[in-house]
């Protein structure tokens, strides 16, 4: 049995941030990685030739926690193409070219969305993200789904299919009648507001050079040896003053891991009732994220910035991703997004077919052309047992203020943190970096 201060579970942004810190104030810390790579839902790899993004890539101004952690990661960033015509296909089925964020809806429908957006902006000012269920409407936005929420707020049904586009699919990855109007606005404040969700030149600004996989893999470089691959964690053995985890005797243990995966770690003695109770009413969305590369990116030559959405097309949201960093590659890349119930039925499909729809999908927003990539990618992180879905985890209708306040309980040497229980940058890597971190600072003050 080998003594240490801390063991980490899981080797992503969460549990190396964490593991970088205590090292850094003088801990002996070792993380335990059932993969065989660390980043967890960060993956940059060449495929077919291209180096893609296979999980997360986009950085946010506000995003300050990882905008601070790659510069002092020596990791700089680049924005996201973005120069020309946004197409947007209506619910009238027609294709429509436009410039800024403002959707080239009807005039009415353009009016409905403002205010329902300026209504999920006052519902987000008044939250902390990090204790939504002090929001002084959490009961009652809890106890209702977003769906229903959004039925009662407008009439208009195109109003609501894109204000449902940029939580929904877009983002929790679930359809609106399974999460709560709460979950809804707390996505919304832990982006800093809703009009963040809807402005794409935000959200998705900018992108680190090299690939954001980057950030673990140059945290995992400062632990060196004190990480272990390939190394999956079953069962926790624990007293209120200490626990071991495989070869290891540890002060703290910190489960750097989904939600969802905890549930599957064995614990002795068993973890208080309501830890597990509240496991179950967390599940991670559903997104297929595509790559699709071409020999040019022929869309900029129409004009086009290559960003498009639809609540109604199979790729509800798609992006130029041309990897700018490369500027001898001449080839050209989108990135498109399938999510919830339309993922559900793709999967359905064999590979040649679901292939097939989705380049159709993406000749209706940039024409014929699209139908001729030289490579296609589809992100397995649903087939995935060390992941199990995209992006991030949520809680069902009435479970955030049922069980909120456990989310970030330790119990006896335990604790859990992972960027599903962070408050600002929730399911992104910055909240991983603000939970590695507040993890490490309360161990320090133990
Ligand atoms: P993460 O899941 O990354 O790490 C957990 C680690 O624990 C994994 O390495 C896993 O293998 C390991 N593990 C699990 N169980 C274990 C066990 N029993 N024993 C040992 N190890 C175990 N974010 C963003 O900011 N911008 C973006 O553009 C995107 N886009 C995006 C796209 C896609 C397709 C995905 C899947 C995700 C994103 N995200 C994102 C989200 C972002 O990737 C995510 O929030 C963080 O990477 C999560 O980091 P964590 O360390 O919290 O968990």
């Amino acid at each position: 049995m080998i003594d240490v201060d801390v063991v980490v579970v899981g080797a992503g942004v969460t549990g190396l941030t964490a593991a970088v810190r205590l090292q850094q104030a003088g801990r002996e810390v070792v993380v335990l990685e059932a993969r065989d790579r660390v980043g967890g839902r960060l993956l940059t790899e060449t495929v077919d030739g291209v180096r893609l993004e296979i999980g997360g890539q986009w950085v946010s101004p506000d995003q300050t926690a990882l905008l601070a952690m790659a510069g002092e990661l020596g990791l700089t960033t680049y924005p996201r193409y973005r120069d020309g015509d946004s197409v947007y296909i209506g619910r009238d089925g027609i294709r429509r070219t436009f410039r800024g964020d403002a959707f080239p809806v009807p005039e009415a429908t353009a009016a409905e969305i403002k205010r329902v957006a300026e209504e999920l902006d006052r519902l987000a000012s008044r939250m902390d993200p990090l204790v939504p269920w002090e929001h002084p409407d959490a009961a009652h936005l809890d106890q209702m789904s977003f769906a229903a929420w959004l039925a009662a707020q407008t009439d208009d049904p195109e109003a609501r299919d894109n204000i449902a586009l940029y939580v929904g699919p877009a983002m929790l990855t679930k359809p609106p009648h399974t999460f709560s109007a709460l979950s809804a606005v707390l996505m919304a404040a832990s982006a800093g507001g809703f009009h963040h969700l809807l402005d794409a030149d935000f959200i998705l600004d900018r992108r680190i050079a090299g690939g954001l996989q980057e950030v673990p893999l140059r945290l995992a470089a400062r632990l060196g040896d004190a990480v272990h691959l390939a190394t999956p964690v079953g069962h926790v053995a624990w007293t209120p003053s200490g626990a071991t985890v495989g070869d290891y005797r540890a002060r703290h243990v910190v489960l750097a891991v989904p939600p969802t995966l905890v549930n599957r770690i064995q614990f002795t003695p068993a973890l208080p009732p309501v830890q597990a109770q509240m496991r179950q009413h967390q599940s991670f969305g559903l997104v297929i994220k595509l790559h699709i590369t071409y020999e040019t990116p022929f869309w900029r030559s129409s004009g086009l910035s290559g960003t498009a959405f639809s609540p109604y097309a199979l790729v509800h949201e798609a992006y130029d991703n041309t990897n700018e960093d490369l500027p001898a590659d001449p080839r050209g890349i989108l990135v498109g997004f399938v999510s919830d119930t339309k993922a559900d039925a793709l999967l359905e499909l064999d590979a040649p077919t679901r292939r097939e729809k989705v380049l159709e999908s993406l000749a209706a927003y940039y024409g014929p052309q699209a139908r001729h990539p030289v490579a296609y990618y589809e992100s397995p992180w649903q087939a995935d047992e060390w992941t199990a879905g995209a992006f991030g985890t949520s809680f069902d209708i009435g479970s955030l203020t049922r069980y909120g306040r456990h989310l970030r309980t330790p119990v006896g040497p335990l604790t859990f943190a992972s960027s599903d229980v962070a408050g600002q940058g929730f399911q992104h890597v910055d909240g991983a970096i603000r939970m590695g971190e507040a993890v490490a600072g309360a161990l320090l003050r133990n």
